[in-house]
């Protein structure tokens, strides 16, 4: 298949057309730019629909970028939900929600963490009209339990406007586990980073899309270009559009 090639801003601009309860996953190794696609796609959403009610999870101890994508987009950092406004201050458009984690003590942490995010997904759920970034959700669904949560909004969400956008470094799964096949079957939009690992591979192009060929997927994906950013690798983009489907190749 012949894949058009648009610029990122074009791309923005011009073709991003997201309604709110539809799900976004954005599968890469690590550094391609899924976060920094995150908060552009963010960006766009939110300038079209300002009530959309964003968390922003950060699941991870570190992410240097993210003070400047939560200014950027106006979202309120906080570490618990439901966050604590006082009397006086107007409440933000959205939030980062950023647990601290506990580092002494790896049970209590991950139970902290999953019940600051589980908290959050079920005000999301259920109050809809919402976005959810599970950003790393590996980490969410895996590691801090919370593939449950995940899945219903996958499933369940779109009716009630919940959509959930994800970033995922590793679609094969690992011994550990995975994140349900629900993350490559319910998103309306998809974005592939340029991958070369054959289980993460065969994963990706076993996404089902009529009139989309396994093998072209899996080409198309190993052969993405990449551009070297400081220390990252980052990624043009293969855009995968369900309601078509309509397929790009999203420039870095
Ligand atoms: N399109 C781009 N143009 C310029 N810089 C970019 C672009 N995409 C990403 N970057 C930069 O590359 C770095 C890595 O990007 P980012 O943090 O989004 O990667 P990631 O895929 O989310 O990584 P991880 O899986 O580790 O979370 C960041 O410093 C980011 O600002
Ligand atoms: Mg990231």
């Amino acid at each position: 298949v012949q894949v058009q090639q648009i610029p990122r801003k074009d791309f923005l601009e011009q073709f991003w057309d997201y309604r709110p309860g539809e799900h976004v996953n954005i599968i890469s190794p690590t550094g391609a730019g899924k976060s920094f696609l995150t908060a552009q796609l963010l960006g766009q959403t939110l300038a079209k629909y300002p009530d959309l009610d964003v968390a922003w999870q950060c699941p991870k101890p570190n992410d240097p970028a993210m003070d400047a994508w939560g200014q950027a987009l106006q979202l309120r950092e906080v570490d618990s939900w439901p966050p604590r406004y006082w009397p006086w201050q107007s409440h933000a458009a959205g939030h980062i929600l950023w647990p601290k984690h506990i580092v002494d003590d790896e049970t209590r942490n991950r139970a902290h963490i999953a019940e600051t995010f589980r908290a959050q997904m079920n005000h999301a759920y259920w109050h809809g009209h919402s976005i959810t970034v599970a950003d790393d959700c590996y980490l969410t669904g895996v590691i801090y339990g919370l593939n449950t949560e995940l899945d219903r909004h996958w499933i369940a969400g779109r009716s009630n406007k919940a959509g959930l956008w994800t970033t995922l470094q590793k679609p094969s799964g690992t011994v550990q586990g995975a994140v349900s096949s629900f993350a490559y079957d319910a998103p309306t939009h998809m974005f592939f980073g340029r991958d070369s690992d054959e289980r993460n591979l065969k994963r990706i192009s076993e996404i089902s899309i009529s009139a989309l060929d396994p093998e072209e997927i899996k080409s198309l994906v190993r052969h993405l270009p990449v551009h070297r950013i400081g220390d990252d690798t980052v990624s043009d983009m293969l855009y995968v559009d369900r309601r078509g489907p309509y397929l790009a190749q999203i420039q870095a």
